[in-house]
C-alpha cells in the first residue's frame, strides 16, 4: 500500500491531489515536476495548528523550493522568509514580499547581498562571524541606517543526520562558537550602526529524531541568560529541520507533532520564537516524473534508463539519498525485478536508484520519483547541456497550472552567443 500524502492509484493510474499524473505529462511532457497546492496548504496548516497559542513566527526556508508561484503561496498564509543570498532576496520582492519579514542566514555575504539586504530593509541579518559583524556596521554606516542582527551561534549538536546536511557540530563552518558568545554581544553593542536583537542556531536539516532540536532548546536557556544580561531578548531563531518522508511507510513526525514536542523545551520569555522550516513544507509536495526510454541489461543487472538525470534532482547522488519510485500507471504486475535506475548523464553518479525492486515495466513507461518537493528543482543545473525541466502546480480547485516554462536550447547559450 502507498502511504504517501495526496498519492493514491485510481483504476491503475496515479493520481495526485486527486489529478491523474498520466493527464498531466500528456499535456507538459517529461521530465516534470509537479507540486501540489493542497499539500503545501496542509503542511502548513499543520504549523500553524502546533503554534497558534505561541509567540512563534515561520520563516519559510527559500532555498528549499523557490519558484514565485510556490513562494506567493506560503507568503499568501502569511509566513516571512529565511533567505541565504541576494538572489533569494529578489525573488521575494518579486513577490512583494516587505523586508520586514525577512531574515538573512548563510556564512558568506558579500557587502553587495548586504547592502541590498539592508536598503529593503530586513528584519533580521543572522550573523556568522566577527568580521561579518563588521563588514555590516561598516556597510549600514555608509547608508546611515540601523542594521538589525542576530547572532548565530555553533550550539555543538549532533542532529543524527546525514553529515553533508548537519550544520550545527563545531566541526561545521557555520555559526559563531558558543565561547565567544559574550565577546560577539559586547562587540555587537559597541557598534553604533548595529542593533543587537537576539541569536539564534540552525543545526542540520531531515532530522527525523526531535530529541536533538530538544536539546538545543535546552541548550539555549543558558545564552539566554548570558544574553539577557545585556539586553532584552527579542529573537530566538532555532532554524529549521525537520524531516520528511522518503520511505514508504516510514513514520516521521508531522509539523503538529514536532511543534507539540518541542513547545515543553521552550524557554519562558518575552520572545518570538522564530522557525525556517523548508523542507517539511514543501518536500512532500512535489514529485517528479520521468519517462523509461530504455531498458537493458548487463549480464547480472538490469537498468531503467530515463529521460531525468542527476542535474535535475541530484539528491541521490548528492547524499545517497533515498526517494520512493513508483509507476505511474500501475500494471499490477506480480514480476517485481532489483533495478538501477540511471539518467543520460555521462557520470555512473548519475542515478535515482541502485538495486531497487520495481515492477517490470516496459520502455516509455512513466515513473514518479517521491518526496522531491524540496531541494529538487533549486538544485538543478544545465549540466550536459540539458534545458531544466518544466513545473507545473496542481491548485486547490484540480486544475493544473505551469509554474515554470520547460527550458530551450537557447536557454543554455543565451549568455554566451553575443560573445562568440
Ligand atoms: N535555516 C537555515 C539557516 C538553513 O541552513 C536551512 C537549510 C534551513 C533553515 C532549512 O532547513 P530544512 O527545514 O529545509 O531542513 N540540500 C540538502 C539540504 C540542505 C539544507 C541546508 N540548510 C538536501 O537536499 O537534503
Amino acid at each position: 500500500m502507498l502511504s504517501f500524502e495526496g498519492l493514491e492509484y485510481k483504476n491503475s493510474i496515479l493520481h495526485f491531489s486527486g489529478v491523474s499524473i498520466f493527464e498531466i505529462i500528456k499535456k507538459y511532457s517529461t521530465p516534470l515536476y509537479v507540486y501540489s497546492e493542497e499539500i503545501i496548504e496542509k503542511r502548513i496548516q499543520s504549523y500553524l495548528e502546533g503554534i497558534k497559542d505561541f509567540n512563534i513566527q515561520l520563516m519559510y526556508s527559500v532555498k528549499a523550493n523557490s519558484n514565485l508561484s510556490i513562494l506567493k503561496i506560503i507568503q499568501n498564509y502569511g509566513l516571512g522568509f529565511d533567505i541565504v543570498s541576494g538572489g533569494e532576496l529578489y525573488r521575494c520582492l518579486q513577490i512583494k514580499e516587505r523586508g520586514e519579514k525577512i531574515v538573512f542566514s548563510g556564512v558568506g555575504k558579500s557587502e553587495e547581498e548586504i547592502e541590498f539586504a539592508l536598503k529593503n530593509k530586513i528584519l533580521l541579518f543572522s550573523v556568522e562571524s566577527i568580521s561579518e559583524l563588521y563588514t555590516i556596521q561598516k556597510i549600514a554606516e555608509k547608508l546611515q541606517t540601523i542594521a538589525p542582527i542576530n547572532i548565530r551561534i555553533n550550539p555543538d549538536i549532533d542532529p543524527k543526520t546525514h553529515p553533508y546536511i548537519s550544520t550545527g557540530l563545531k566541526e561545521n563552518k557555520f555559526g559563531i562558537s558558543t565561547e565567544k558568545f559574550e565577546e560577539v554581544i559586547q562587540i555587537a553593542l559597541s557598534l553604533k550602526n548595529i542593533e543587537l536583537l537576539g541569536f539564534g542556531y540552525h543545526i542540520g536539516s531531515q532530522i527525523t529524531d526531535i530529541s536533538s532540536k530538544k536539546e538545543a532548546l535546552e541548550k539555549s536557556k543558558k545564552f539566554i541568560n548570558i544574553f539577557n544580561k545585556y539586553k532584552k531578548l527579542k529573537y530566538l531563531d532555532i532554524g529549521g529541520g525537520l524531516g520528511i518522508q522518503y520511505r514508504n511507510n516510514e513514520k516521521v513526525p508531522t509539523p503538529k507533532e514536532f511543534i507539540e514536542n518541542l513547545i515543553p523545551s521552550i524557554p519562558k520569555g518575552d520572545f518570538t520564537l522564530l522557525i525556517e522550516p523548508g523542507r517539511s513544507i514543501i518536500g512532500p509536495a512535489g514529485i517528479y516524473i520521468t519517462k523509461i526510454l530504455y531498458s537493458k541489461q548487463n549480464q547480472e543487472k538490469y537498468f531503467y534508463i530515463v529521460d531525468g538525470a542527476m542535474n535535475e534532482l541530484i539528491r541521490p547522488t548528492l547524499y545517497n539519498a533515498y526517494h520512493e519510485i513508483i509507476p505511474v500507471i500501475n500494471q499490477q504486475t506480480k514480476e517485481f525485478i532489483n533495478v538501477d535506475v540511471v539518467g543520460p548523464i555521462c557520470e555512473t553518479s548519475d542515478f535515482f536508484a541502485k538495486n531497487r525492486s520495481l515492477p517490470l515495466l516496459k520502455e516509455k513507461e512513466y515513473l514518479a520519483i517521491l518526496s522531491a518537493g524540496a531541494y529538487g528543482f533549486v538544485m538543478s543545473s544545465q549540466y550536459n547541456s540539458r534545458p531544466r525541466p518544466a513545473e507545473v502546480l496542481i491548485q486547490k480547485d484540480k486544475t493544473t497550472k505551469l509554474i515554470r516554462e520547460r527550458e530551450e536550447y537557447y536557454d543554455l547559450i543565451r549568455k554566451e552567443i553575443d560573445y562568440l
